[in-house]
């Protein structure tokens, strides 16, 4: 049984969301975390976890939305994590400094705005951090939270940093790229600390880069991971599903 941590799942990317539910039911992922992270896929992601058993949510404003968000977007935030259980944490929430347009000064008062929220709620956090590994650092130091640092795809120094903070990275197709450094990464932590995820429909794994991703090729990246770690597919499955339930209330 298999748990993506991560992912998207709107009828603007698929045809067809029940054959993706039945797809993914079929290679033995029994949850999957759907991350709503603007104003309408949170109300999607919402809706999706009350058609599908399977499927959970977070929800929170990504950094790419720092410009738009107003403080009654904030007040609904709240009321939605606190009437829907479901909806497990707060998430993709964090900064982007890839692109430039995007006020980082904003950015990061959105991202504080957000770990208050779950300071207060007492609910874990999905962290997008993209080039701004210095600054979310100082910023998630700040606050008494737990979570995944979404999609890791950083320096060993950098994951033993965030581990001994209590987080846990986020591993995904990016593992299974040729030139991705994340397997010497991997060798070198704990499985204690990794969660699957696939952020689709994005960062398809090989041998299916260039197609739509779904969690159903959440096996291909454990069995990467297996590889990596001298272990089987079965205990990848294992702790990787324990490390989520020490996360995750699913039973709120
Ligand atoms: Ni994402």
């Amino acid at each position: 049984m298999f748990i993506d941590t991560h992912c998207h799942l709107s009828k603007k990317d698929y045809n067809d969301i029940d054959l993706v539910i039945k797809e993914n039911i079929k290679v033995s992922i029994n949850k999957m975390i759907i991350s709503g992270c603007e104003i309408d896929s949170v109300d999607e992601a919402i809706e999706m976890t009350k058609k599908y058993d399977i499927v959970y949510a977070t929800i929170g404003y990504h950094p790419d939305q720092a410009s738009i968000i107003v403080d009654k977007d904030i007040n609904n935030l709240e009321n939605l994590l606190k009437s829907n259980e479901k909806i497990l944490g707060i998430g993709e929430i964090g900064l982007d400094y890839h692109y430039d347009g995007i006020d980082k000064e904003k950015q990061k008062k959105l991202f504080e705005i957000q770990l208050k929220l779950a300071e207060k709620l007492d609910l874990p956090v999905i962290i997008h951090s993209r080039d701004a590994s210095k600054d979310t650092i100082d910023i998630l130091n700040k606050y008494k939270v737990k979570g995944i640092i979404h999609c890791f795809s950083g320096s060993l120094e950098t994951a033993n940093i965030y581990i001994k903070m209590g987080y846990k990275l986020g591993i995904g197709g990016v593992v299974t790229f040729k030139n991705s450094k994340l397997p010497d990464v991997i060798k070198n932590i704990s499985l204690d600390n990794i969660v699957l995820e696939t952020d689709s429909p994005y960062l398809t794994p090989d041998p299916y880069r260039g197609k739509i991703n779904s969690s159903k090729y959440i096996p291909i990246i454990a069995e990467k991971i297996s590889i990596i770690k001298n272990t089987t597919v079965e205990e990848v499955a294992k702790i990787t599903t324990i490390n989520c339930n020490d996360l995750f209330d699913f039973n709120r």
